[in-house]
């Protein structure tokens, strides 16, 4: 797979060192709105091409995917035309908060024949498969309550996650980690309620949410700008709880630990690259040779939720959601 990123954000650090680990991935383009910062950032990358714009980018046919690290608000106008420019489309996390445009993406990714896949980048780390099977195969007992948290002072208000013109807010960027892991253990919600701390920009600085899930089982997330760095997914069954202390970035270390009948267990888990797992996910999907692990039930289910949850934020009260018969899948 022969890949372009669409910007030159932060976050591509990441992906250009997870895909020099693998022979699936070559990273071989950039593109940026400014020249000057497009070509220094390909030189200091080692990358063959640089674009000035996003769309001579998407007319490079030496690319047959992007990678589009771009601020929120502008996820879903990028992959629409990335894919109608017959590339396929690695989006970054939240794709949107809207369940129409998710549908619309999907149904123009399948009509090309392209793949288009969500960067929710944990969900290919094998921590996360293995909190997923233990909580699934009964190791706590029956799953009553999930409580997920994903918080960071976020002090540069200039930054595209404090602007609400680019979609920013805690639950955006962080919260729809929690609503992911909380969908993955408990699946798709059915009620939604939510408070929120609005800062100066206009955005959720802070979104504490609870979502009522089938079978009783409830999940409560907080989403936070304004407290310090903290994440963890705790899962409370009727015999037992299981937290993880580092479920979004695995790599920044911390244990997965079992409790029940009064005993306590570290489980292990193995190390693993979940950006490079993410890649290959992609080139295996645009080759065919697998499914993409975050596909278009994944991304819809994350979109009704976040709506949910934003709107249960914005209005009170509770908030029910829509489910179709695609998310039973
Ligand atoms: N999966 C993960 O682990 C992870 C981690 C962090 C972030 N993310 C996601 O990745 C995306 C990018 O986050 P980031 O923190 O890496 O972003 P960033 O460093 O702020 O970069 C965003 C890039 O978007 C481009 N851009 C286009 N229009 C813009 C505008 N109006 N304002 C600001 N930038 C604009 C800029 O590139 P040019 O100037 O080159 O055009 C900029 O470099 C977000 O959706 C975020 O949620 C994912």
């Amino acid at each position: 797979m022969r890949l372009g990123l669409l910007s030159t954000a932060r976050i591509n650090g990441e992906v250009i060192r997870a895909a020099a680990t693998t022979d699936r991935v070559e990273v071989v383009a950039v593109a940026s709105r400014d020249g000057a910062k497009a070509h220094a950032y390909a030189r200091e990358h080692g990358l063959e091409r640089a674009h000035v714009g996003y769309e001579a980018l998407l007319a490079d046919d030496a690319i047959d995917a992007v990678y589009i690290s771009l601020p929120n608000g502008l996820h879903h106008e990028w992959s629409l035309r990335a894919l109608a420019a017959g590339k396929n489309v690695l989006c970054e996390k939240p794709y949107s908060r809207h369940p129409a445009e998710v549908e619309g993406a999907f149904d123009a990714a399948a009509a090309a024949d392209l793949v288009l896949m969500e960067g929710l980048m944990y969900r290919h780390h094998p921590q996360t498969r293995r909190v997923q099977e233990l909580v699934a195969g009964g190791a706590i007992g029956a799953l009553r309550a999930v409580r997920a948290t994903f918080s960071f002072a976020l002090h540069d208000l200039a930054n595209a996650r404090a602007l609400p013109e680019l979609d920013g807010g805690a639950l955006m960027d962080v919260g729809c980690y929690c609503v992911s892991g909380a969908r993955l253990l408990a699946g798709e919600p059915q009620r939604a309620s939510a408070e929120r701390v609005l800062g100066s920009t206009g955005v959720d600085m802070a979104l504490y949410g609870t979502l009522r899930h089938a079978e009783n089982v409830v999940s409560q997330l907080e989403a936070s700008f304004v407290a310090s760095r903290r994440q963890r997914l705790e899962a409370v069954g009727s015999d037992g709880t299981l937290v993880v202390e580092a479920p979004w970035r695995a790599d920044w270390g911390g244990d997965v630990v079992l409790r029940r009948d009064g005993s306590t267990e570290t489980v292990p888990v193995e190390q693993a690259d979940a950006y490079r797992l993410q890649l290959e996910n992609f080139a295996d999907a645009i080759e065919g040779k697998a499914d993409p692990l975050l596909g278009r039930a994944d991304a819809l289910g994350q979109a009704r939720a976040l709506a949910a949850l934003s709107e249960a934020a914005q209005q009170g009260g509770v908030v029910t959601l829509r489910t179709g018969p695609e998310l039973a899948a």
